[in-house]
């Protein structure tokens, strides 16, 4: 079918909505229309070269939809399902999936590849040459042709925008601090960089029962937010917090400190592992570009302190575990995701949801699809 999307031609240029030619499902795929696909910082990093992915290249991680073509044997998902989208599509049978990390599964191999799973073929075309659609999804075409495994059935009356969110900012935010720092009631958590994933992360600290949640950002809407997310302090920068952490910790500082700034660079390492605790554990959740092997590290506190510093991809769970948690969290109440839905934009406006996410004008930017674009 001819569709469109927003499409990279070469870096450092912004995306250009332009007619795609999106293949119908084969065996194991579904097709989606889509209805509502967040605006993650990682889509952004395709465009600086941070992440590489071969050009042109269709971005969208982060979105929910309908089901509108099912595949031969494919079960468990039927036309006019509501569904989101997870950006690791877990097979169940690698090592990491049937040691219970889906989340690591060895098919994150092939996610910036651009061939779809099911055949090993391109499924999205834009004239004659081939599109590398964002983690094999491109949630941000109106519809989508993708692997079952990408695919999370959710209950139809869950608002697309808050679903859409559910893809990526939630489940990794959230599951830094729930699964992969594992904080535990009392503890004192740092967040730095309240974002979309930073503030799920705050949220999944203040739900584990931390005692301090304290959110640093340099823009003042941010830390504003933080606080009506439930952080109990905030603070621009990671140097200015070290004072007034001390003096709230006995000097202990944060048994768990997540980084989830939009940019990572190697010497916010050493910044973040100065606010841990003795025996604490620093999250890495925001990312960096693929070339940058620098990291500052006092080797001698690290050592001697017995710190852990930790990667976290996806919040370190299975989308089909996680899911329906997150979403029972929402449905409670406990879990604010439509307040973190800050804007929400046109496709055509995708450039400007970008802008302002770089001008910290957003918690999350949401593209929103309707009629006029399916
Ligand atoms: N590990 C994963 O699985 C995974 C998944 C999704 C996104 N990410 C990454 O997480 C990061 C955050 O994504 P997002 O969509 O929330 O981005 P975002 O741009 O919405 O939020 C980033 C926040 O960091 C703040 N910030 C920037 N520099 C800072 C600094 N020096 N100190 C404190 N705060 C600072 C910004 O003001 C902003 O509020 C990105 O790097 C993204 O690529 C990782
Ligand atoms: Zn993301
Ligand atoms: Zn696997």
């Amino acid at each position: 079918m001819k569709t469109k999307g927003p499409l990279l031609w070469s870096l450092n240029e912004p995306f250009r909505v332009d007619e795609i030619d999106l293949g119908d499902p084969v065996e194991n795929e579904v097709q989606i229309r889509m209805h509502a696909a967040g605006m993650c910082h990682s889509d952004y990093h395709l465009t600086t070269g941070a992440t590489p992915i071969g050009l042109p290249a269709l971005g969208g991680h982060e979105g929910a939809g309908v089901i509108t073509k099912v595949g031969k044997g494919v079960t468990g998902l039927e036309e006019g399902d509501h569904v989101i989208l997870a950006f690791i599509p877990a097979c169940g049978q690698c090592l990491p999936c049937l040691k219970g990390f889906r989340s690591l599964c060895d098919r994150g191999a092939l996610l910036l590849g651009g061939k779809a799973i099911a055949d090993g073929t391109s499924r999205i075309h834009a004239g004659s040459r081939e599109v590398s659609p964002m983690n094999l999804l491109g949630t941000f075409a109106p519809y989508m042709t993708v692997h079952k495994d990408s695919v999370v059935r959710i209950d139809p009356d869950v608002p697309f925008e808050a679903a859409a969110i559910m893809g990526c900012a939630v489940p990794t935010g959230f599951g830094s601090a729930t699964n992969v720092a594992d904080v535990q009631p009392g503890e004192t958590v740092i967040v730095v960089g309240v974002g979309g994933i930073g503030t799920s992360a705050l949220q999944g600290a203040v739900i584990s029962g931390a005692k301090h949640v304290i959110a640093i950002d340099p823009v003042p809407f941010k830390r504003d937010q933080a606080l009506k997310f439930g952080a109990t302090h905030v603070y621009p920068t990671m140097a200015e917090a070290v004072v007034p952490i001390i003096d709230l910790t006995y000097g202990i500082m944060a048994q768990k400190t997540i980084i989830a700034v939009g940019e990572i660079r190697g010497e916010m390492i050493e910044e973040a592992m100065t606010l841990t605790a003795k025996t604490g554990t620093c999250v890495v959740t925001g990312m960096g570009s693929l070339l940058d092997v620098d990291v500052k590290l006092n080797l001698f506190l690290f050592t001697m302190l017995q710190k852990t510093l930790k990667g976290n991809i996806f919040g370190g769970g299975s989308s089909h575990v996680e899911t329906p948690r997150l979403i029972g969290l929402y449905k409670s109440g406990m879990l604010k995701v439509d307040e973190m839905v800050s804007q929400t934009y046109r496709l055509e406006d995708i450039n400007q949801g970008y802008q302002d996410m770089l001008d910290g004008k957003n918690v999350r930017g949401v593209i929103t699809f309707d009629q006029a674009d399916w």
